[in-house]
């Protein structure tokens, strides 16, 4: 199994000093893609599971910047990962058409999501079968 194809855990430069911590992400150079577009989720509740759809054109890096949650990616060919944000100069890569599911959020969790592009439902598949049908009949 090639788990860079499912996704792939990121570690940021951080500039930390007696005043406290600093991370940078740059566009291009600390992520694969130039951000569009940028939005964040908290408050969701620890038994609540986010995500649940592929997409088509979008690229995702996920960065717990406080709190924890866990992302589960399957790339609807038998593979799946779980990876765990749980420090703010981490992050996961997500490639275009892997599906992803968001879970396990604490009370204290802010996850930030960076993408590739502004948004497009049209561009999202909501149905898990679906998802495997295509991603199936690329080859
Ligand atoms: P949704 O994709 O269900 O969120 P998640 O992947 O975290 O479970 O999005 C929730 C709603 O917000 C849905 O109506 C689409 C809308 N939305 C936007 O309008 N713009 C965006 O950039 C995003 C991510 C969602």
């Amino acid at each position: 199994m090639n788990v860079v194809n499912l996704a792939q855990m990121l570690e940021f430069s951080q500039k930390g000093d007696s005043r406290g911590h600093l991370v940078i992400v740059e566009g291009k150079e600390d992520i694969p893609f130039d951000i569009k577009r940028l939005f964040y989720i908290f408050g969701s509740k620890n038994d609540i599971v986010r995500g649940q759809h592929a997409n088509k054109e979008s690229e995702f890096v996920l960065i717990n910047v406080a709190g924890t949650s866990k992302v589960k990616v399957n790339d609807g060919k038998g593979n799946e990962a779980v990876y765990s944000l749980n420090r703010p100069h981490t992050g996961v890569y997500l490639p275009r058409m892997v599906w992803k599911e968001m879970y396990d959020f604490s009370d204290d969790s802010v996850l930030l999501c960076l993408a590739s592009t502004r948004y497009n439902e049209g561009e999202y598949i909501r149905d898990f079968d679906e998802f495997v049908k295509l991603v199936n009949e690329d080859e």
